[in-house]
């Protein structure tokens, strides 16, 4: 039986190519800053140009398909998951690396049906890696195949994990504490590369063994959950139960033995639903 999504999948990738291309030209340029939640909480006009580009080249082909863009929901576009086929859009997952011309910044899509995730694309733009996968058919950096480094003892690994300044004192101490109990366990390392699209892309590739993180949102998260998944990844929650696209948090390692471990020395902190204004 022929593949219902593979060509809605080349399709994505040659629209992810140009999304990527005009994140490159933008870096040769001024960036002009603006804010969205907080002073920390950036945006540029590339961001929205990219935005406007993945989903009208998208929607001209497949007009009756549903979108969840990153900018398009900072603008008051609803983000609740339906059984529609469904791109989900990060158009720049690193803008404060896009801003500092720190060279991880990535087109991140993940598409959807019946909230199952069918396929993702990672384009780490600076880097010119391309990362595919398509639901049971492995996942691929430029064409070649990737795999998960498989560690599953923790005081081998290394981890990544995001920290931002956070508004609410108890939350930013418990992020730092989250921080200093996997660093006592004892880790190789904790590094934080600033795009989650591409930290999921190094466990699924194998340079990195875990990541974790509360605070995201499902556009950070689909292209990359879909990576790592395909590449023999566990994704899970950071409770340890099962995943959750709309959840704002998840662990993923390159064993359910890491995996489970970081969910253990976590505590856990209220960040929202994408898809409820809890
Ligand atoms: C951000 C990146 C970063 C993470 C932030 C995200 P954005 O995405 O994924 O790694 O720490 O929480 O918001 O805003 O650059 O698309």
């Amino acid at each position: 039986m022929s593949d219902p999504w593979q060509e809605c999948m080349d399709y994505c990738i040659e629209v992810t190519k140009r999304a990527g291309k005009m994140i490159c030209e933008a870096l040769q340029k001024d960036i002009a800053v603006m804010h969205k939640s907080s002073a920390v909480d950036l945006v540029t006009e590339t961001d929205q140009k990219v935005e406007q580009l993945i989903i009208s080249s998208i929607r001209e082909k497949y007009p009756t398909h549903s979108f969840i863009g990153e900018e398009s929901v900072a603008a008051g576009a609803p983000s609740a998951l339906s059984d529609n086929p469904t791109w989900i859009i990060d158009p720049i997952d690193g803008t404060t690396n896009f801003v500092h011309r720190f060279p991880f910044v990535s087109v991140s899509i993940g598409f959807t049906v019946k909230k199952e995730i069918e396929f993702g694309i990672v384009y780490s733009c600076i880097e010119d890696k391309m990362y595919t996968a398509r639901k049971g058919k492995g996942a691929f950096c430029n064409g070649s195949p990737i795999k998960v480094s498989g560690q599953e003892d923790i005081s081998k690994s290394l981890v990544l994990t995001e920290m931002g300044f956070k508004k609410d004192a108890e939350q930013f101490q418990t992020m730092m504490a989250n921080i200093r109990n996997i660093l006592s366990i004892p880790v190789h390392g904790i590094r934080s590369p600033g795009s989650a699209a591409v930290n999921m892309c190094l466990v699924a590739c194998g340079s990195a063994d875990a990541y974790y993180h509360m605070g995201i949102h499902c556009w950070d998260m689909a292209g990359g959950a879909a990576v790592v998944r395909e590449a023999g990844g566990v994704i899970m929650d950071i409770s340890g139960g099962p995943f959750d696209l709309m959840s704002r948090r998840l662990i993923v390692a390159s064993s359910r033995m890491i995996a489970e471990r970081i969910a253990k020395e976590i505590t856990e902190f209220h960040v929202g639903r994408d898809d409820t204004d809890d």
